[in-house]
């Protein structure tokens, strides 16, 4: 693979207040090494590391909104309260200080459990209709009361993001929890306003998020929403089957202040509707800039063999090409591309694939989520 056939990854990118000197996005990866929910300088150094490393723009691990029950696990960081946030403002510090760009991924997990610890948060667990998927209860059904007061921590998260000088922000409305358990109907069972049958209704609940974020940012700070078909709960689900229930899904969102769509997949090369445009068609990614108009930001085992999934069920994963990712993006089917493995365990993968130092660059394994290298 010659060097300048990446050029397209390494085009300057514009929108808003956020400008980016190229494609490549860190995706947000929990990494659960907060004590006491504070970032740490340990976390600091290692988000510098990626600025350093040339990636375009950092999104950090999931970080929780002000809610009683709003992580799963204890290592999770908070972005409210001040030693969090204090926190967090050395991690932006340090990352601009190396020339890099950085938003918080703003997160509720919702009534989803934790696979690798037993931990359960003091307060009772909080989702739409009190279930963690059809037909299995956890937690309480939010009362309206609850609502309004997550809708508000959200837009209070948002302010912080922006007086802390973050770049942007993302909200974190993908794989099952609790944004998400509000999109599914398999989760959200409301008879109320945030419920029905559409998912143009389910989508309320993110709809008010989204503006009490943009409320809270101004006009011109750059807005990023993570949406997902598949939930960690049910891999095969889907809540838009055709183009038109994409848009009805999410032009009401973009309508509310997103101006990022960040479209989750597991393997960024997979049709979304391939029965419309064939194997070769647009990726979820892809159809939602078409539909919608927004940017978007694709992701899914750049760089790796395997997806992410399969390494948290220990597989390894080989070094792949990055000749598919080109020609996609270079068809400018979407707009930036994220990076999740490859980069947490080679904060370098960004300067070695520009400088086609194939030779340096490592596959994945599951010993690498052991620490915060
Ligand atoms: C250790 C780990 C933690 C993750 N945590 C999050 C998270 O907090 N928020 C999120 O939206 N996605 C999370 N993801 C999913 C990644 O953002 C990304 O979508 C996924 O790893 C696919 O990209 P990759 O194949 O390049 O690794 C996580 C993935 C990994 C490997």
């Amino acid at each position: 693979m010659a060097a300048e056939n990446l050029d397209v990854l390494f085009r300057p990118f514009q929108l808003k207040s956020l400008s980016l000197k190229n494609r490549v996005v860190m995706a947000p990866m929990t990494r659960a090494f907060a004590p006491e929910g504070v970032p740490n300088a340990q976390i600091a150094a290692y988000y510098r590391r990626r600025a350093e490393g040339e990636v375009g723009l950092i999104l950090s691990e999931g970080t929780v909104i002000d809610r009683p029950a709003s992580r799963n696990d204890p290592g999770i960081p908070f972005f409210h309260g001040a030693p969090a946030l204090d926190g967090w403002k050395h991690v932006i510090d340090a990352v601009h200080a190396a020339g890099g760009k950085m938003g918080p991924q703003l997160w509720h997990t919702g009534s989803t459990t934790n696979p690798r610890t037993e931990w359960v948060p003091d307060a009772p667990v909080e989702s739409p209709s009190g279930l963690v998927a059809p037909g299995q209860p956890r937690g309480v059904a939010m009362s309206d009361e609850a609502i309004a007061d997550t809708v508000a921590a959200f837009g209070r998260a948002a302010a912080d993001a922006k007086r802390l000088g973050f770049d942007t922000l993302e909200i974190h409305g993908a794989h099952g929890y609790l944004i998400d358990q509000f999109f599914w109907e398999g989760t959200n069972e409301r008879p109320d306003h945030f419920g029905g049958a559409t998912i143009r209704e389910r989508a309320r609940f993110a709809a008010e998020v989204v503006k009490a974020a943009r409320a809270a940012v101004g006009p011109d700070f750059p807005l990023i929403l993570r949406v997902s078909q598949w939930k960690q709960q049910d891999y095969k689900v889907r809540l838009a089957h055709t183009p038109d229930g994409l848009a009805e899904w999410l032009l009401p969102l973009v309508e509310a202040g997103v101006d990022i769509l960040h479209c989750s997949q597991r393997r960024f090369w997979e049709p979304e509707f391939a029965e419309i445009d064939g194997e070769e068609g647009l990726n979820f990614a892809g159809w939602a800039k078409k539909v919608t108009g927004a940017a978007t930001i694709s992701v899914g085992s750049v760089g790796l063999s395997g997806d992410f999934m399969a390494a948290f069920g220990g597989q390894s994963s080989e070094v792949t090409d990055l000749e598919k990712l080109v020609a996609r993006m270079e068809r400018n089917e979407f707009d930036l591309i994220a990076v999740g493995r490859a980069l947490l365990t080679d904060p370098q993968w960004v300067r070695k694939v520009r400088a086609d130092d194939r030779e340096s660059l490592k596959g994945f394994t599951a010993a690498a989520f052991a620490e915060l290298s």
